[in-house]
C-alpha cells in the first residue's frame, strides 16, 4: 500500500482517476506528454525538501553539496542536448522562462517584435493581460493571410519601422519549420537581440527532426515539459556573455528557491534526450502527425498552412458549420482529448474559435505509430461529421478504450505507487 493511499485515500482516489483518464484517453493535445517513470520518481524525490537560493557553490544556505550536483548535472546535459554555451535551469516554467529573459536583456517600456497571439504565439509573447504585455511595448508580426506562413518580408519591414530591442519568435500553434538565418537577419538589421522561445519543438530539435535555433538566437527559452517529454519545467540557454545577466534576472529578480527536485527530474529527462532511443521517438512523432495530416485532409478537413514540419497541426473550421469548441467536447466525449484554438483571421470568439489543435507527442509516448494514426483520424473524421449520433459516440468510444489497453501507459507502474 503506498503511503498515499494509506494516509490520505481522498487525495489518493484523485491520482488514481486521473491515471485512469490518462490511460483510458488519447492525449492530442500538443503540448501534453507522459514522462517517464524515472522523472516522476525524481519529482517525488526528498530533494522537493531543500532550500538552495542561489547557483552550485554559491547558495546562502548549508547543506547544498547533493543538490548542486543535480544542478550541475541538469546544466551539463541540458548543453550538451542543445550545443549551448550557457543555460540555466532554475525557471519554474515556460513562463518564468520567458520572464527572466525578458528582464535579462530588456527594461520596461522598451520595444519588443513577437509572434501574434492570434497566428500562433503565445500569451507572454506580449498577451495584454499577461505581465509581458504590461511591462513592455510589443508589436506583433503574423502569417500571411493564404499560405499561413510566416510572412518574413512582411516582418522585415515591420521590424525596419518598429526597431524593436528584442525580436521574438516561437509558437505554441504554428505547424511550420521556423527561418532562423532570416530571423537572425532581420534582427541583425535593426540591431535587435533575437530570442527563440522553443517551448513547443524543444525535443524535436534535441532528436535532430527540427532545425536548431542555437547557432542563430542569442537567447532560447523552453519548457522541458512538452515534446522534451521531461518534468514542468523552463529552462534559458544563451550566449556566454549574456550568462550574468540571465543568472541574476532568474535569482534573485524573479525566483526564490529553486525547485531542486524538478531540476534533478530535468537532468533525468535530459539524460533520456541524449540517447539514441529519443532521435527514433523524435522522428516517429513526426512521423505519426505526417500520417494524421494526411489523413485529415484525404477526409476533407482543412489544415492550416496545408500541413504540417512537426508534431502539430490546427484544423480550420472556418468553413465548416462546427466551432472549435463543440470540436474538442465532440471528440473529448469519445476518449480523444484536444484543444480548441484560434486560427489565424479568426471571426468567432476565442471562447469558441474555429480550430482545434492537434498533437502526437503523448500518443508517440505510447508506442502508437502510422497506422495507429489513421484509425484515430478516421474517428476523428467520423465523429465531426456526426455529433449528435449517440450510437456512433458509444461505439467510438469503445474503439478508443480498446486502442488504449494495447497502449498502456510506461509511467502507470509508477502512478499506481505515487
Ligand atoms: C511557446 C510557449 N512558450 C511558453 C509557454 C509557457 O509555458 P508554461 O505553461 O510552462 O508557463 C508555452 C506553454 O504553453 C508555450 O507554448
Amino acid at each position: 500500500m503506498s503511503a498515499l493511499s494509506h494516509t490520505d485515500p481522498e487525495a489518493f482516489a484523485i491520482v488514481e482517476r486521473e491515471q485512469r483518464r490518462q490511460s483510458e484517453d488519447i492525449v492530442l493535445i500538443a503540448s501534453e506528454n507522459h514522462c517517464s517513470a524515472a522523472v516522476l520518481e525524481a519529482t517525488g524525490s526528498v530533494l522537493t525538501d531543500k532550500y538552495a537560493e542561489g547557483y552550485p557553490h554559491k547558495r546562502y544556505y548549508g547543506g547544498c553539496e547533493y543538490v548542486d550536483e543535480a544542478e550541475e548535472l541538469a546544466l551539463a546535459r541540458v548543453k550538451e542536448l542543445f550545443g549551448a554555451e550557457h543555460a540555466n535551469v532554475q525557471p519554474h516554467a515556460g513562463a518564468m522562462a520567458n520572464m527572466a529573459a525578458y528582464a535579462a536583456v530588456l527594461t520596461p517600456g522598451d520595444r519588443v517584435l513577437a509572434m501574434n497571439l492570434n497566428h500562433g504565439g503565445h500569451l507572454t509573447h506580449g498577451g495584454g493581460f499577461n505581465f509581458s504585455g504590461k511591462l513592455y511595448d510589443f508589436a506583433w508580426y503574423g502569417v500571411d493571410e493564404a499560405s499561413h506562413r510566416i510572412d518574413y518580408d512582411a516582418l522585415q519591414q515591420q521590424a525596419l519601422e518598429f526597431r524593436p530591442k528584442l525580436l521574438v519568435a516561437g509558437a505554441s500553434a504554428y505547424p511550420r519549420f521556423f527561418d532562423f538565418e532570416r530571423l537572425r537577419a532581420i534582427a541583425d538589421s535593426v540591431e535587435a537581440c533575437f530570442m527563440f522561445d522553443m517551448a513547443h519543438v524543444a525535443g524535436l530539435i534535441a532528436g535532430g527532426v527540427h532545425p536548431s535555433p542555437l547557432p542563430y538566437a542569442d537567447i532560447v527559452t523552453s519548457t522541458t515539459h512538452k515534446t522534451l517529454r521531461g518534468p514542468r519545467g523552463g529552462l534559458i540557454l544563451s550566449r556566454a556573455e549574456l550568462a550574468k545577466s540571465i543568472n541574476s534576472a532568474v535569482f534573485p529578480y524573479m525566483q526564490g528557491g529553486p525547485f531542486m527536485h524538478q531540476i534533478l527530474a530535468k537532468a533525468v529527462a535530459f539524460g533520456e534526450a541524449l540517447q539514441p532511443s529519443f532521435r527514433a521517438y523524435s522522428q516517429q512523432i513526426v512521423a505519426n502527425a505526417a500520417t494524421l495530416a494526411a489523413n485529415l485532409q484525404e477526409r476533407g478537413y482543412t489544415l492550416l498552412s496545408g500541413g504540417t514540419d512537426n508534431h502539430l497541426m490546427v484544423m480550420d473550421f472556418r468553413e465548416k458549420d462546427i466551432t472549435g469548441r463543440e470540436a474538442q467536447e465532440a471528440l473529448e466525449s469519445i476518449g480523444l482529448v484536444a484543444n480548441k484554438n484560434l486560427v489565424p483571421f479568426d471571426t468567432r470568439s476565442p471562447t469558441q474559435t474555429s480550430g482545434l489543435r492537434l498533437g502526437t507527442p503523448a500518443s508517440t509516448t505510447r508506442g502508437m505509430r502510422e497506422a495507429e494514426m489513421r484509425q484515430i483520424s478516421d474517428w476523428i473524421c467520423d465523429r465531426l461529421s456526426a455529433p449528435t449520433d449517440e450510437p456512433l459516440q458509444g461505439h467510438l468510444r469503445s474503439e478508443v478504450t480498446a486502442l488504449t489497453a494495447r497502449f498502456p501507459l510506461h509511467n502507470a507502474e509508477q502512478v499506481a505507487v505515487a
